[in-house]
């Protein structure tokens, strides 16, 4: 079975509410939240406080994605709001050991997220530590992107390090998800995608929905 994370970052803030639990009943497995910082990507999205906004509103995970320089100067006010997994870009983590101890100390799963060009090896001493990879198939900061298929590689390759070692480790897929995109990465092994455009620009939300889910599951 595979998850549908759709990102709110597509949604309509003005109804921002409304829309988070439009995907609830359309099926949502986990609600994505894109963070991001206007350093680490060249874009602004928006901080914690819509977060605890949104929280009490559903039951569903909130997966939160760090797009920013100095992630651990905000786990702590993203876990006080209510963040079910906080993901960090390696590429953003000098002591990226240090910053998964963080997260798991408020009680938050922890995840990496790996940039299209970082290689798989640049978290392998630290797989253990953690409950989610996720692949960068877009380069960050930006919704409505093409997907990059030379990432699905990379997707395949984890999975079979978590398959041979054994571990229990979500691998989703962020960027240019839609029908056609997820099924090379579902076939890789990826467990849950993101979806923002691919859902929030279509009307019948529902509909979307479950036709990415059900291509990811054929
Ligand atoms: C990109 C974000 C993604 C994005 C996905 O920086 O991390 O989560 O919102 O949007 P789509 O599905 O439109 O590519
Ligand atoms: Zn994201």
């Amino acid at each position: 079975m595979i998850k549908i994370a759709p990102s709110i970052l597509a949604a309509d803030f003005t109804k921002l509410g409304e829309e988070v639990l439009e995907v609830e009943k359309a099926g949502a497995d986990w609600i994505h939240v894109d963070v991001m910082d206007g350093h680490f990507v060249p874009n602004i999205s928006f901080g914690a406080v819509v977060l605890n906004a949104i929280r009490p509103l559903t039951k569903l995970p909130m997966d939160v994605h760090l797009m920013i320089e100095n992630p651990d100067l905000y786990i702590e006010e993203f876990a006080k709001a209510g963040a079910d997994y906080i993901t960090v870009h390696v590429e953003a983590c000098p002591h990226l050991h240090r910053t998964i101890q963080l997260i798991r100390s408020f009680g938050v799963k922890p995840g990496v997220v790996l940039n299209p060009h970082t290689p798989v090896e640049s978290i392998q001493h630290v797989l253990e530590d953690i409950d989610l990879v996720l692949f960068m198939t877009v380069n960050p900061g930006f919704g409505g992107q093409k997907f990059i298929h030379s990432v699905v590689p990379k997707v395949k390759q984890l999975a079979e390090i978590i398959k041979e070692k054994d571990l229990s480790i979500e691998i989703e897929i962020d960027g240019g998800i839609n029908e056609e995109t997820i099924i090379a990465c579902a076939q890789a092994g990826a467990t849950v995608f993101v979806a923002g455009s691919a859902i929030y620009s279509k009307k019948d939300r529902k509909q979307a929905l479950q036709a990415i889910k059900k291509a990811g599951e054929e």
